[in-house]
């Protein structure tokens, strides 16, 4: 059976790419975000919806008898740490309303992303299990993590099927906005249009990323998992490979790209260090049977040839 798709927070980096890869197996797509698109090249209908307004969320699901909700609204680890109360209300406001809109109607199953945000050194992070201690370092992480136990909450008194996978920085050629992570693409992008690149992580922080095409697939995976093979309440971790900046730039030049990097540690290098250098995602590949496609030589390959 098909699904009808409601997706909320299209615009960002995954938005565009999640449409793609739902359209192409036949679901039914309606993309939303708070701001209208330049130009519609989504490739299906487009409504500007406030992940905020439970009632117009409610009334979009119950018009197009939606059947799973994509809630990608959210504002990410460095953006998030200018205004902490307003990535509280923004992150948790959204997450709630999706699942209050949602309870009761054809809505069967919300996909809600989590991050390697909900970390800390206390997780222990050279390589980080999926149940381990976690004291988030931005108000980003805490909402994750909240997010987290609440729809355990909600999947363990059967009010709503929640899935989540805690993803690392993702890789794509669409831009990614305000996460610690972002170095990634910019760097790509950098390289591609010839130019230098400052850092604002040091050369040596290593962080788990994954392509995003793999980031799809696993989300995919999940949702046609039956709920009876998913051994957890809350979300999963999920891993490709790691990098670091001054590995990601040669594998860049590996490619055949003059690159001049340049360092310039900022505040996100202290969210970085809090971060995961390895993700174990040993329970995902076992209840999902997924596994990766792309490594990082593929994936940047792959990335600049889209750019
Ligand atoms: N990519 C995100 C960030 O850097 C992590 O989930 O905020």
């Amino acid at each position: 059976m098909n699904n009808r798709v409601l997706i909320i927070g299209a615009l960002g980096q995954l938005g565009g790419i999640f449409i793609n890869a739902l359209l192409k197996r036949g679901d039914f797509v309606l993309a939303s975000d708070i701001h209208a698109p330049n130009s519609n090249t989504l490739g299906c209908d487009f409504i500007i919806l406030d992940a905020l307004n439970e009632k117009k969320i409610n009334e979009i699901i119950l018009k197009h008898n939606i059947s799973q909700v994509y809630n990608f609204a959210a504002v990410l680890s460095a953006k998030g740490e200018t205004d902490p109360m307003k990535t509280w209300e923004i992150n948790m406001g959204a997450f709630l309303n999706v699942v209050k809109a949602s309870l009761g109607t054809s809505v069967n199953c919300i996909f809600w992303p989590s991050s390697i945000a909900v970390f800390s050194e206390q997780s222990g992070l050279d390589l980080v299990r999926n149940e381990v201690p976690m004291f988030p370092t931005t108000m980003y992480g805490v909402t994750k993590l909240a997010g987290e136990k609440a729809m355990s909450y909600f999947n363990t008194k059967g009010l709503i099927d929640i899935r989540s996978i805690r993803f690392p920085g993702i890789v794509s050629s669409s831009e990614p906005g305000g996460g610690t992570t972002d170095y990634v693409v910019e760097m790509l992008n950098a390289a591609k249009q010839n130019m230098n690149y400052i850092s604002p992580l040091s050369e040596d922080t290593v962080l788990p990323m994954m392509h995003v095409e793999d980031a799809v697939s696993a989300t995919l995976k999940l949702m046609d998992t039956e709920r009876e093979k998913i051994s957890i309440s809350g979300a999963y971790n999920l891993g490709s490979f790691e990098t670091s900046p001054k590995q990601w730039s040669e594998i860049i030049a590996s490619l055949g790209y003059e690159l001049k990097l340049e360092f310039n540690e900022d505040f996100r290098q202290s969210i970085a260090d809090s971060w995961p250098k390895k993700i174990d995602d040993t329970l995902f590949r076992k209840d999902i049977s997924w596994l990766p496609k792309f490594d990082a030589k593929s994936t940047a390959e792959d990335i600049l040839r889209l750019i």
